[in-house]
């Protein structure tokens, strides 16, 4: 374990018993994720290559008493009660996570007895990095360890996925929460929905660096965009099927078949599945011929396709692409995660990462009037619940 992240979970459990007068019993941590390329494939079955990145969730935990539950979150400031079995409404985002994981959990398993814990977390919230799918995993996890239940990590993902589609009515596949638990540190990690599996692999970037900039915008509408896509895949994927009854799976579905769909937006959504999810393959190849340049060219067309084809771009993700393009020291980057704001990801001379930031930051700043962040990280393990 890092340093850092055992410094947090020192500090995360003092404060537990600062407020809670006990000392926790566990401690549980989930990280947020980058994802490289795969964007918007994970709810059709596709492939992506994500990896948990050193921004965390940490909950500490100590049973009580009597059967309440009494949750404190630092990050949000505030705190909420709830009894099992008893009505609960959630008055902030944060509690609907929360929320939503103690309701699910109780669909298969017992919390039998009250507790209380402490919510902290790094990972910028709503950033295209997966703060909420950290808070599920966190959650989800230390419920089952806490309460000695028996499902799989592949369980747990879909757990947390219910979360997002019952509680806060986005229709999110599992890209986000299968990082955060299942992450291995220093690696990627090929990711394929329909099969549900997984492998690692180094991905070498030498002196290269992954590099976050976050647009530090957030929009309203992406939870009901995220929605339409999925919605218009769905349209376009059964005109395909009625039409080649060959097609069974979105992963059957050739540029060819593409053309079987009548409406041109339609046409372009499904297009973006079908060329991104090759691109997961190419890139894969780039890095196994260690062809950083590929890669690159690779993260730029994704960026155009879901800018122009899949349209989950804005024009704030385009402005940093378009101007880091002019970087000398830049190999390539995207808009990453659901869209309509969030981070880009870029691939970075290290040596150049100081230099990129005085670059790119003023140049945002005097296009939009916002300050804008950079970030550089390491990979790190996924999900982890330990007794104290
Ligand atoms: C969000 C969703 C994920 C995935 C990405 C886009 O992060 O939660 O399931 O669809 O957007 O790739």
């Amino acid at each position: 374990m890092s340093n850092e992240l055992a410094s947090f979970k020192k500090d995360i459990s003092q404060k537990f018993t600062a407020v809670f007068k006990q000392n926790a019993t566990f401690i549980s941590v989930a990280p947020g994720r980058i994802n490289v390329i795969g964007e918007h494939t994970d709810y059709n079955l596709g492939l992506s290559m994500p990896a948990a990145i050193n921004r965390w969730v940490i909950i500490a935990f100590a049973f009580r008493e009597d059967n309440l539950i009494k949750i404190s979150s630092e990050s949000f400031n505030n705190q909420m009660e709830y009894t099992p079995g008893k009505p609960f409404t959630p008055t902030e985002s944060w509690m609907k996570y929360i929320f939503g994981a103690l309701e699910i959990f109780q669909r298969t398993d017992k919390i039998t007895k009250g507790f209380n814990a402490y919510i902290w977390g790094n990972v910028p919230l709503g950033s295209g990095v997966s703060s909420s799918a950290a808070i599920e995993v966190a959650m989800m996890g230390l419920l089952r360890k806490a309460f000695s239940a028996s499902f799989d990590d592949v369980t747990l993902v879909k757990n947390c996925q219910k979360i997002e589609h019952e509680f806060l009515g986005v229709k999110s596949g599992l890209l986000d929460q299968y990082a955060s638990q299942l992450s291995k540190a220093g690696k990627l990690m090929a990711l394929d929905f329909q099969s549900m599996t997984h492998r690692y692999f180094d991905a070498e970037i030498g002196e290269y660096a992954w590099v976050l900039v976050n647009t530090k915008v957030k929009r309203e509408l992406a939870g009901s965009k995220f929605s339409e896509r999925v919605d218009e895949t769905q349209i376009a994927f059964k005109e395909i099927a009625s039409k080649n009854s060959a097609v069974k799976h979105f992963r059957d579905i050739t540029l060819k078949d593409v053309e079987l769909v009548s409406d041109s937006v339609l046409k372009n959504r499904i297009k973006h599945f079908v060329l991104e999810d090759q691109r997961v393959f190419d890139t894969a190849d780039a890095f196994k011929n260690n062809d950083l340049k590929k890669v690159g060219e690779l993260l730029l067309e994704s960026h155009y396709s879901l800018k122009n084809d899949y349209e989950v771009s804005c024009p704030e993700l385009d402005f940093l692409v378009e101007k880091s393009k002019t970087f000398d020291g830049f190999l390539g980057g995207r808009m990453m995660g659901g869209g309509f704001g969030g981070c880009t990801i870029n691939l970075i001379k290290k040596a150049k990462i100081e230099e990129f930031k005085t670059f790119i930051l003023p140049a945002y700043k005097s296009q939009f009037n916002i300050d804008g962040e950079v970030y550089a990280f390491d990979m790190v393990d996924g999900a982890n619940v330990e007794k104290v």
